[in-house]
């Protein structure tokens, strides 16, 4: 095992390949790379998307919807997140490893978060998703503060699926916009190192990045002015039955292979042609 590869990344058998941890993460976008993360949820795709280039890999509660076919995140419990992380962890070699905090697990107050992220950290996770903004930044400055990163998560919370009203685009007027810019700032300098930026408009996101110069914000469906891409493995494999959000890729076409998919995923993060810009013109 390499000095810098956790457990979970020196992983058995096949060579290692060089661990990303969040110290390279943060060089890479210092740089200008763009950084190329994708869920999954067990080890053989764990080790396929990572053996495909992926930079992270997120244990999503996508994982709801996607896994146990439910209509919502809503359902997904600790004991089922931490069964996935484990699960994942064991597949990776390289890539950085994030964790969803499920629906319940962190809204009480930052002691049952800690807890909480302290489990998923022993399943594996190298850094703990939190939802929304507003409330948070107490939460997030908590759980750094005692050595957990955090990435947050603003625009579309799809554990606000109900208050949000449906899966809707956020941040499209000037008021909405303005409320994103305030949260991310706050979330920022609670010491939130990633962001996931969902469902809003591509100037929104590229403001936000613009507004937090250190903070990766990655997008989805929220245009190219990120400093990186999340899709959700099923959907951008084309195995996601019913209709999609308009800026899903089926990288799946044209592909050799699942593996060769994913690879041309990573390659068009880095090389700027997904997302394509004319889709998020919301
Ligand atoms: O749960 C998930 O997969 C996510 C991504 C859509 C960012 O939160």
């Amino acid at each position: 095992m390499s000095s810098q590869q956790s457990p979970a990344q020196a992983g058995a058998g096949t060579p290692a390949r060089k661990a990303i941890t969040l110290h390279h993460l943060r060089e890479m976008h210092a740089r200008g790379e763009k950084i190329a993360v994708i869920t999954a949820y067990d080890a053989s795709f764990a080790a396929l998307v990572d053996a495909a280039g992926v930079d992270a890999i997120l244990v999503g509660d996508s994982l709801g919807m996607v896994l146990k076919g439910q209509p919502s995140t809503l359902s997904v419990t600790m004991e089922q997140i931490g069964y996935h992380t484990r699960s994942t962890s064991r597949g990776v070699k390289g890539a950085f490893l994030i964790a969803d905090m499920p629906f319940g697990s962190y809204q009480e107050n930052p002691v049952q978060a800690l807890r909480n992220a302290g489990t998923l950290m022993a399943a594996g996770a190298q850094m703990v998703k939190i939802e929304g903004g507003g409330w948070t930044p107490e939460t997030v400055r908590f759980l750094v503060e005692r050595g957990v990163p955090v990435c947050a998560h603003l625009g579309l919370t799809p554990q606000s699926v109900h208050a949000l009203g449906g899966y809707r685009i956020q941040g499209k007027d000037a008021a909405g916009a303005e409320t994103l810019r305030q949260h991310a700032k706050a979330l920022a300098d609670a010491g939130a190192a990633m962001m996931v930026l969902e469902l809003m408009p591509s100037a929104v996101a590229a403001q936000v990045q613009a507004d937090n110069p250190q903070l990766m914000t990655i997008g989805i469906g929220a245009g190219p002015g990120t400093a990186g891409q999340v899709l959700v493995l099923h959907d951008m494999l084309g195995v996601t039955r019913g209709r999609l959000p308009r800026f899903v890729r089926n990288f799946m076409e044209g592909a050799a292979s699942i593996e060769d998919a994913v690879a041309r995923y990573v390659k068009a993060v880095k090389d700027g042609s997904f997302p394509d810009p004319a889709l998020h013109a919301y």
